[in-house]
């Protein structure tokens, strides 16, 4: 079916674009603009941007899904950490004593 008349686009080209977007790049954000993009056209009148959206919400692969995401890291804390804290000794004492 044709989605966009202007540049004669089907669900068919939709779908294999933003299936190939996301193979390319599991954690983009894919836009109509990129479809187009991808298809190597620009939009002309717009007019078909509401079932253009339809159709791409119909492709499983729009979404970014948590599983495709990379795993978050923390950096592990060293003991030679220059920013760790350092303990107070218990024998110096930092208070203004009684004598003074
Ligand atoms: S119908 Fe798609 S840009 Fe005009």
């Amino acid at each position: 079916m044709i989605v966009c008349h202007c540049r004669n686009i089907t669900c068919t080209d939709i779908h294999s674009a933003i299936d190939w977007m996301r193979q390319a790049d599991p954690e983009t954000l894919i836009t109509p603009r990129k479809v187009y993009r991808a298809l190597g056209l620009e939009p002309d009148c717009a007019g078909c941007l509401p079932l253009f959206l339809d159709t791409m919400r119909r492709n499983g692969n729009l979404a970014i899904k948590p599983a495709q995401a990379r795993p978050f890291h923390l950096p592990s804390i060293k003991d030679d950490d220059p920013c760790k804290a350092i303990p107070r000794s218990s024998t110096t004492s930092t208070a203004p004593s009684a004598a003074n």
